[in-house]
């Protein structure tokens, strides 16, 4: 998508054909800077940081790490311990195991002076898959926006959205607003109340600054307005992303989307997730039970970061030095409250049929 109207990805490989370039996401919306990573380390120190996050960018940044480990050492034993380094990186968006495992299937049986180059070949082709994912996954949930437009005419379509499932969280259109980037491109009167997401703001600080660049009108709430905004008809529509979907369509995302599946059930809101099939993991079926919930650190919830008005990103304290913190990243929405999964080969149902029927080769391999 655009930033200052240049068409850009959140990863590509600089022109030296080695190092990669990312955008680092911790700085935003203060400042736009790209980073280069040269390691594997650089890799998955970007991922641990969150100078990248989201589900998809976090499997393409671990699939070129790979790549970039296999110039450090091309072994089997440099392969196992590259997975091993970057697999620990993040626990709950399954993307990152499942690109690992395709990088890992990709080299494992080549000769070791071939490995470099498949490597960089298919960790292209898992960001070019996600590119092309994603444009079909707003294809489809396009319609959905262009339904509720024709039951109003005239009116504003207004779309709910938590956390960032943005082009920022993917290599680009991203998931939940693919929908929402093509509805606006195609002309479509369309309003996005953005959550900000404590306690990372990734909705304030990333999805605010990616529909700005891209020209979406959308106005920043604080986490637990939504509820409100739903009982006075305010939202017609709320789209997230996730970080994992289990074979029975239980949906692992973003701690605070849970309640909001709740709002939207009591009032009757359509509440729809949109997803690449590489985040269901189908080796899972109770998400409350089985997904495992990464426990962040309590400096995110005790500092607010922001910016100085004399323009220095700056953090203070906002709770007690004497307060316990609690900071779970991601919580588990029941597949009964989720109207419907919006994926790249069409909308289905949050169920273990619906999720079967619609992906039959990674069900039966998984
Ligand atoms: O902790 P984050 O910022 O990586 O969490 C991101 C989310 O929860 C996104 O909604 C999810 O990864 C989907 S991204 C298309």
């Amino acid at each position: 998508m655009k930033v200052n109207g240049q068409q850009t990805r959140s990863i590509w490989v600089e022109d030296d054909g080695i190092t990669v370039g990312i955008i680092d996401q911790t700085l935003l919306p203060y400042r736009y800077a790209t980073l280069r990573l040269r390691t594997v380390a650089d890799a998955a120190h970007a991922i641990k940081s969150m100078q990248v996050r989201g589900a998809p960018l976090i499997g393409a940044v671990a699939a070129y790490g790979m790549a970039l480990a296999l110039r450090e050492d091309a072994s089997d034993a440099g392969l196992e311990r590259a997975y091993a380094l970057l697999i620990a990186t993040r626990p709950t968006a399954i993307n990152l195991k499942w690109a690992l495992d395709e990088m890992m299937a990709a080299v494992r049986n080549r000769p070791r002076e071939d490995r470099v180059a498949v490597a960089y070949r298919r960790a292209a082709e898992i960001a070019d898959e996600d590119v092309e994912i994603n444009a079909a996954i707003g294809r489809h949930g396009l319609k959905l926006i262009e339904d509720i437009a024709a039951r109003k005419p005239g009116k504003t379509v207004n779309v709910l959205t938590h956390c960032n499932a943005g082009w920022l969280a993917t290599v680009d259109w991203g998931t939940a607003t693919s929908p929402i980037y093509q509805a606006h491109d195609k002309g479509l009167p369309i309003h996005v109340w953005v959550d900000e997401t404590r306690p990372r703001n990734q909705g304030a600080s990333l999805t605010a600054w990616e529909l700005g660049h891209h020209g979406v009108a959308h106005t920043v709430i604080p986490d637990n307005t939504g509820g409100h905004l739903m009982q006075h008809g305010e939202v017609d529509i709320a789209i997230v992303g996730t970080d994992r979907v289990t074979a029975q369509g239980d949906v692992c995302n973003k701690i605070g989307t849970y309640l909001k599946a709740l709002a939207a059930h009591d009032n009757d809101v359509p509440f729809y997730v949109a997803l690449p099939s590489p985040t269901i993991d189908f080796t899972v079926l109770d998400g409350v039970k089985e997904i495992p919930i990464e426990q962040r650190s309590a400096e995110e919830v005790t500092t607010m970061t922001g910016l100085t008005a004399d323009g220095r990103i700056e953090s203070v304290r906002i709770v007690p030095e004497s307060s316990g913190v609690a900071n779970y990243g991601f919580d588990v929405t029941p597949a009964r409250l989720v109207t419907g999964l919006i994926t790249e080969r069409g909308v289905i149902a949050a169920t273990r049929d619906g999720l079967a029927k619609a992906f039959p080769e990674r069900a039966a391999a998984d």
